[in-house]
């Protein structure tokens, strides 16, 4: 894809970095941030973004919740992506849950705001959700048509993520509702599992028998192009590599690639009592999150790295082996 103006909300994060590596050699970007100090500075310490990567990029501030000057920017682009949100890697406190709902529902209405304010809409409204809005399935494969939700706190967020999007109305612009899978580049949840390898803790968590749908991230990009280019595309669809794994092979997979002969597990008493003393949930890991594509699989999209083995290897020759060995 080349000389097309995309926003990327929320872009300073991990999945905005790999959206910046991918698009920003050849495209416009402007990335909507809170922070543009942080934005400039907290950038992938050992995969930085390079120069070329950034030629055509611009940082401009927003607040998530209201429209500003940014709106301007809006106008004539070719795609919004929206990823903002607080970063569920944490307690599920009273306060903390409330900004997980409002940070992702408020920037939702923000978008949706400037774009009925542009005479030039946007072609192609992508907005984050992500996959675990499907229930813990031991079971059986969940995707579009037959998925099952249930009530915990992950599915009602993505729930109320996906209402406020589709609640928009937006009629020039065609809007989709992206549930991501666990994305995988050189940076992201990949630092923590790295951080257990170096210590030898690199074995299964909890039973391992709970799946665990991924996406290589330049495939997640690559879905974009393709929901951008197919002009008929809207709605919702699953942002996942069409072969998920269990944890356990996740697991044994990654040792592989990153040459840890053997990881200790972590029993799910363990993660229970350590989640608190790191400030996460258990559920991060130990959700059964089995998720195929359908929808995009049936409009012919390929993906690049359809195995869990070829989208590390890819991976982790990016990453500095100091990274995931002690020595
Ligand atoms: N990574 C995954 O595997 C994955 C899987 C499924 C879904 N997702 C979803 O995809 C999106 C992007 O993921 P990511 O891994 O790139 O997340 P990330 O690294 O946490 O980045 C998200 C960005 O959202 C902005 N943000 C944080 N708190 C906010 C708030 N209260 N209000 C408005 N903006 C806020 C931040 O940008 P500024 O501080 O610059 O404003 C941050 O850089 C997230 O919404 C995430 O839930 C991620």
């Amino acid at each position: 894809m080349k000389n097309k103006k995309i926003i990327i909300a929320g872009g300073t994060g991990f999945i905005g970095e790999e959206m910046i590596r991918y698009f920003g050699k050849n495209n416009h970007l402007v990335i909507l941030t809170r922070q543009m100090i942080n934005a400039l500075n907290n950038r992938n310490k050992y995969y930085s973004l390079s120069s070329t990567d950034l030629a055509n990029v611009q940082y401009v501030k927003w607040d998530g919740i209201n429209t500003g000057d940014w709106v301007a920017l809006i106008e004539g682009a070719d795609i919004v992506i929206n990823l903002a949100g607080k970063s569920v890697n944490c307690r599920y406190t009273p306060k903390n849950k409330q900004e997980i709902f409002d940070s992702r529902t408020d920037s939702v209405n923000a978008i949706g705001n400037a774009i009925r304010l542009c005479k030039n809409p946007p072609e192609l409204w992508v907005n984050a959700s992500s996959a675990t809005i499907y229930r813990n399935a031991v079971d059986r494969r969940q995707d579009e048509y037959t998925g099952e939700y249930h009530n915990d706190f992950s599915v009602q967020v993505c729930k109320k993520w996906e209402k406020a999007l589709y609640e928009q109305e937006t009629p020039y612009t065609r809007k989709v509702a992206l549930r991501m899978a666990i994305t995988l580049g050189p940076g992201g949840v990949l630092i923590p599992y790295f951080n257990l390898l170096k210590f030898g803790l690199g074995g299964r968590q909890g039973s391992g028998n709970q799946m665990y749908s991924w996406v290589h991230a330049e495939d997640t990009c690559r879905m974009i192009v393709w929901l951008y280019e197919h002009k008929h595309l809207s709605g919702t669809f699953n942002c996942c590599s069409p072969n998920p794994v269990s944890n356990a092979e996740f697991m044994r997979l990654l040792r592989k690639a990153t040459g840890h002969a053997f990881g200790l597990p972590a029993y799910e008493w363990m993660l229970k009592l350590g989640a608190p003393l790191i400030g996460t949930e258990t559920e991060l890991v130990l959700k059964s999150r089995w998720v195929v594509p359908t929808k995009i699989i049936e409009t012919g999209f390929q993906f690049k790295y359809p195995l869990l083995k070829d989208a590390l290897a890819d991976i982790i020759r990016k990453v500095p082996r100091r990274q995931y060995h002690l020595f």
